[in-house]
Formats: C-alpha cells, structure tokens, sequence
C-alpha cells in the first residue's frame, strides 16, 4: 500500500494533467505531406544474457552446470550415495581437452538403484510439463569391461518421481560417446529435479549430463524455450542485437564476449564466467555462467526465424569501464577487428570460405545476409574513438555498404556524450547508439528530443531504454507508468525516423527468480512467460510501424506535451492505411478531434487499440493479460475521428485511405 503511495505521487509529479476539466483540442493531420521515410528496422529488440536471460532462460537447457566447468565444478550438483555402498565420483581435469577439460568418473561396484547416484537442481529448479517429452542426452567413455545402466527420474520437490526411464551405456573404448533417450513426464511442476541413478560395475566417464523439453521453438533438438521465442515473433521486430549490452565488454578483456568461441558443437564451447554473476552483489548469482549453447549461430538463426535483421555487437578491446577498463594495446588491437571481419565473412561468406565453412557445417549453407554490426557497447573516451577508427577503415575497406553502430557511452547528456557525439559525426559513423534508462518524467520531457537533431549526417539507433520507476522493485517496476511514458517518448521517435532508424527496449528477458536488473520486458519462471506493459507498447508500435511519418500538429506544433498530449501519424503504404498514435499521459478524459487532411477518401470506420490503466497496473504470472491493447470500432464523420481518449491511456488509429 505504502508503495503504491509513492508511485501515485511520483505519477502526479511527472504527468502534468493541471486541468480537470475536459480537454477539447483538434489534432490536424497532414497525410499528404510525408516528412521522413520510416526504416523497416525502426522498432527492434535488445537480447542480452543477463537475468538470466540464455542459459536459465531462452536456452532450454534444464541441467545447470552440465560440463562440470562453473568455478565449483559440482554446483548444481548432489551426489547421492547409500552409507557403506562401494564406488565413488571424482571430478577430473582432462588437459588435452581445452575447452572442457572436466568431467565426471564414476566407479561403481556392483551398485543397485539407489546405491549411487546424481541429482542436478536445474536453473531454481525445473519446469516440468505433464504429460511432455523430455529428451536426455550424455556423453560417456566407458572402461572396456564396464557395465552400466542409467537410471534417469523427474522428481518433484517432495522427491515424488513424475517420469523416468533407463539407459544402458555400452560402447567401451577410448574415445567419447554419446547415449541419448527420451521419456514422458506424469505431472506439471515448477520446481522439479533430475535423479540420475548408476547400476553397474567398473568405471565411467560422464560429461555434457542434458535434458531438454520436447517443445522448443520449431521442435529443434538443443533449441529455445517456444513460448519465449513466440512474444518475440508475435512483435515482429526489425532487428535483433545480440548478445548484449555490458556482456559483450566483460568484467576484464578474459570475461568479454568472443563470438568464436560461441559456434560449432556444443561440447566445445568453453564456457566461461557471466559478468552479471558478481556485478551487484546485492543480487548476486554465484551460479551465472555462460555455456553458450545459445551462441551466435543460434543467434542468427532466432534473427531469421523471427524475420529481424541481426544486430550484433563486438568488443572492441576495451572492457567494461566501470569494472576492469582493462584496454587492448593499439599494436595488439588486430586480432579484435579479425574478428569482426570474420564475423562478415560467418554470416555472409561463401561456404568455401574458412568461416563461412563453418556456417554451413553448423547446418546453414545459406548466408544470414548481415548487413551491420555494433563496435563496442558503453564505451567512452578517446580510447573508444582510437580503437572505433581501427575497426571502420579495416571493415570499410572490405565492405564498404556494410553499416556500423557505434557507441555514444552510458548516458544520453554530459561530458562523455558530448565528446563522442562530437567525434562520432565527424567520423560520418553510420549509427550513433543512444541509451538513456531514465525516471518517467524523462521521457516525457524528451519527447521532442530529436526534433532539432542535424538532418544530415549519422542516424541514431536508441540502443537501450526504459522508464525506470523509482522506489519500486522487481516486476512492480514494469507498471503502467513506465510503459505509457515510453509510449509518449516513442511518438517523438517515429516523429523524428529520418534521424532515429532504429530502437529497442533493454533489457528483454529476466527469470523472476534470478533477475539482476529492473525492469526488463518479459518475465518468465521455468514454466511460464508473459509481456510486460511495456511489452504490448512495443508490440504496437512495432506492429504499427508505417513506412513513412506524416505531421500531425496541435496549432501548428508537434504535439509533444501539451495538456499531456504526445502524438505521431504515418502511412502504411502497403495496406494504404493512416495510423495515428495518441498518448494521452493526464489523468483526464479528453475528448480530441483529429482532422485528417490531405486525404481524398477515407473508411467510414477505422481500427482503434487502446491500452489504459492505473499508473501502478502490472502484468503477473496470474494475471498476465491485465494491461494490455483492446480492440474496437472507431467512426469518422466525414475527414474527422472524435478521440475520446481515456485518463493514461495510449490509443492507436488505423484507417484505410
Ligand atoms: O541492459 C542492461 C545494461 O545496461 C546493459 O548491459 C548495458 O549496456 C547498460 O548499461
């Protein structure tokens, strides 16, 4: 209760609503006057594996620390064993193999069920789903004259068993094999485990322990979470970047993201430390790792299968400036911009190339058809600039169309902005990446913030944003009020489309029982996911894109604030329809006509979606639809729409012309 107080009271303090009357105001669309062409990757998401993000999250990955390689080489892990039962498991370190060098040895004597055995704990426990496939998959190195028997089990947290099956492991030898089954859960539960039990004698390596659910995303084996994957194609975004944010820097230059090390077979990509492990301490996740089993073939593929054009972002020597700074030296730099060239060459090269080879053994003989790429994330300072000119003429010298994102630093004003800002336009950068995570009245101040950007020149890309609601927490942060207040700052994004070529909200996934950052766009626990609101104001505005912007004005100005007014109009040119966007951010009705001028003929009736709410409404797992668009009729008199547009609410028009 003392909560919402203080979010009613912040809300009255940014939304400038003075007037209780009734508001009358004739909003004048000009449709015939098209002032900037809207690029099809204006709205766009923002992945990065933090909260849990990939591994706990869009990775369907059950088993936490399946390579034995987390710093304890057993967390995760419960080794069960029978008093006075013979036999043991060690964890051994293989040198020869480099990228997963540990693995688990386990010596058995004659045991039974029950006798011996492994549980993994999963990611905060395991969803599991009645009546659904789970696929388990080990590999193993069997002394010749071993015998073993796997007995596999779901168990709930009460140790119910709800599903299980058996594996024999039968090729002896040398070399690594792997055995694979698959089996029927008998109930749904949020917080199970998987038993492993041994039956045998003798000795057997075991690495790579699996289980994923039989329902990933287009059924692929090792693959994502579907219902994560499916609010992502539901918006039907304009690009994807990928992998983040503040993972792609590192703590130190040996934590930062190397895309290499992320392709071919899963069992050999090394994992290593997530940053966002050890970055707060008062959300701390001493079991935050990074397998990369979602690496950046996965990441292209996603990009595909979701129809958005892939935006990844590369270290650019230098790590996190808050943490390490650690930089590359200038003559060390090379290896850096190598991987950026390869990265071209992976996604678009011939497959008899060295790295499109790569791509095509990974299953994708086609290119991705990547057409830009971010250098560095939040860095700062004339390092930046110094290491960013390396990078531009090596990747502008191969390929010259090929765009670069480049960072403006942390905030979105300062010193810092200024500098790079400054340096960055005279670099004709491509794309300058803003980021701005800002209290509500932020976005509403700065609604007409590239109303007076250069015209000409660099464009801007809104690489990261939300309204971040203070002396809230958790999922409460995604109320309401962050969600319209973006709203109203996105009508001056698209208002501005010739300058902004794209956007996305940060961060987009967190698991509610492993988050680090608030608020983020879609919460998920191991069984369930659901759109914030500030999800559905994405997915309005990316489902609402238009091609080109036209002017709707309040006497004559941009409606950017005036009686709590935020607006923007376009035309879809495809289906040769008018969309109007009202936010309307007071705490009164108000009753707008809009003329539509310019037009020679227009439907009696058009499409209007509104979302309103309490400032403090949330989605929930138990109620995840309870702020989001509704859909009904709207009539035009003739040229004009009469917009009874409710107190907090933001209202979408569209109409055949
Ligand atoms: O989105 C969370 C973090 O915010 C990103 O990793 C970073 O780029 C920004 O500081």
């Amino acid at each position: 209760m003392k909560k919402r107080f203080a979010i009613l009271l912040l809300a009255t303090a940014v939304v400038s609503g003075p007037s209780f009357s009734q508001q009358n105001h004739t909003l004048v669309v000009k449709a015939a006057q098209p002032t900037a062409t809207i690029q099809p990757t204006m709205w766009g998401v923002f992945f990065e594996d933090i909260n849990f993000g990939a591994d706990g999250g869009i990775y369907a990955e059950m088993v936490k620390n399946r390579s034995f390689e987390f710093f304890k080489p057993l967390m995760g892990w419960t080794v069960n064993r029978k008093k006075f039962v013979e036999g043991e498991v060690l964890v051994v370190h293989d040198e020869e193999r480099t990228n997963n060098p540990r693995h688990l040895r386990v010596t058995m004597n004659n045991t039974v069920k029950g006798d011996l055995g492994l549980t993994n704990e999963g990611f905060r426990g395991m969803g599991i789903k009645k009546g659904l496939r789970y696929d388990f998959s080990v590999m193993y190195k069997l002394a010749r004259n071993a015998k073993t028997k796997l007995y596999i089990e779901l168990a709930d947290s009460t140790n119910q068993i709800i599903g299980d099956t058996t594996l024999y492991l039968t090729e002896g030898g040398l070399n690594w094999n792997k055995a694979a089954v698959s089996f029927h859960a008998t109930a749904t539960v949020p917080k199970g485990k998987l038993n492993i039990w041994f039956q045998g004698n003798g000795i057997v390596d075991l690495d790579m322990i699996s289980l994923f659910p039989g329902d990933t995303w287009k059924n692929r084996p090792g693959g994502m979470r579907a219902d994560m994957v499916q609010l992502l194609a539901d918006m039907k975004p304009g690009f994807i970047r990928f992998p983040g944010g503040c993972i792609v820097e590192g703590f130190d230059l040996s934590n930062r993201y190397r895309w290499k090390n992320t392709v071919g077979p899963v069992e050999d990509r090394q994992l290593i430390m997530n940053r966002w492990n050890i970055e707060f301490p008062y959300r701390s996740a001493p079991d935050y790792f990074q397998t990369f089993g979602l690496g950046f073939f996965e990441y292209f593929q996603l990009a595909e299968d979701i129809g958005a054009e892939p935006l990844p972002i590369l270290n650019c020597g230098m790590a996190c400036q808050f943490n390490s700074a650690e930089l590359v030296p200038m003559d060390e730099i090379d290896p850096y911009v190598q991987d950026a060239l390869d990265l071209i060459e992976f996604a678009n090269g011939d497959v008899n190339t060295q790295w499109g080879k790569v791509r095509a053994q990974m299953g994708h003989p086609a290119p991705f058809h990547l057409k830009m790429m971010g250098v560095g994330n939040e860095n700062w300072g004339p390092q930046y600039i110094e290491r960013l000119k390396v990078f531009m003429s090596a990747i502008k010298a191969k390929y010259p169309d090929f765009k670069l994102v480049c960072s403006s630093g942390t905030d979105p004003n300062g010193d810092r902005f200024d500098y790079l800002n400054g340096e960055l336009r005279k670099l004709h950068a491509d794309l300058i990446d803003e980021h701005y995570y800002r209290q509500p009245d932020w976005f509403l101040k700065n609604a007409k913030r590239y109303d007076n950007y250069p015209r000409n020149g660099s464009k801007i890309f809104g690489g990261e944003y939300a309204s971040h609601v203070e002396k809230t927490v958790g999922t409460n942060r995604n109320c309401w009020l962050s969600a319209i207040t973006e709203a109203a700052f996105m009508t001056g994004l698209e208002r501005n489309a010739d300058v902004v070529n794209m956007a996305s909200y940060a961060p987009l996934f967190a698991n509610v029982d492993g988050w680090q950052w608030a608020p983020d766009l879609i919460w998920v626990n191991n069984l369930q996911s659901y759109g914030t609101p500030d999800y559905y104001v994405q997915k309005l505005f990316s489902l609402n894109k238009g091609s080109k912007v036209v002017p709707i004005t309040l006497n004559n100005e941009a409606v950017a604030g005036q009686d709590s007014l935020y607006a923007s109009a376009c035309i879809d040119s495809a289906s040769n329809e008018l969309i109007i966007k009202v936010v309307n951010a007071s705490g009164v009705q108000q009753n707008n006509t809009l003329q539509l001028d310019g037009v020679k003929k227009l439907a009696a009736k058009g499409k209007l979606t509104t979302m309103k709410a309490d400032l403090t409404a949330i989605n929930s797992f138990d109620n995840p639809t309870n702020v989001v668009p509704v859909e009904s009729a709207i009539s035009l008199k003739g040229k004009q729409i009469l917009l009874s547009s409710a107190p907090y609410s933001f209202n979408v028009i569209r109409v055949k012309m």
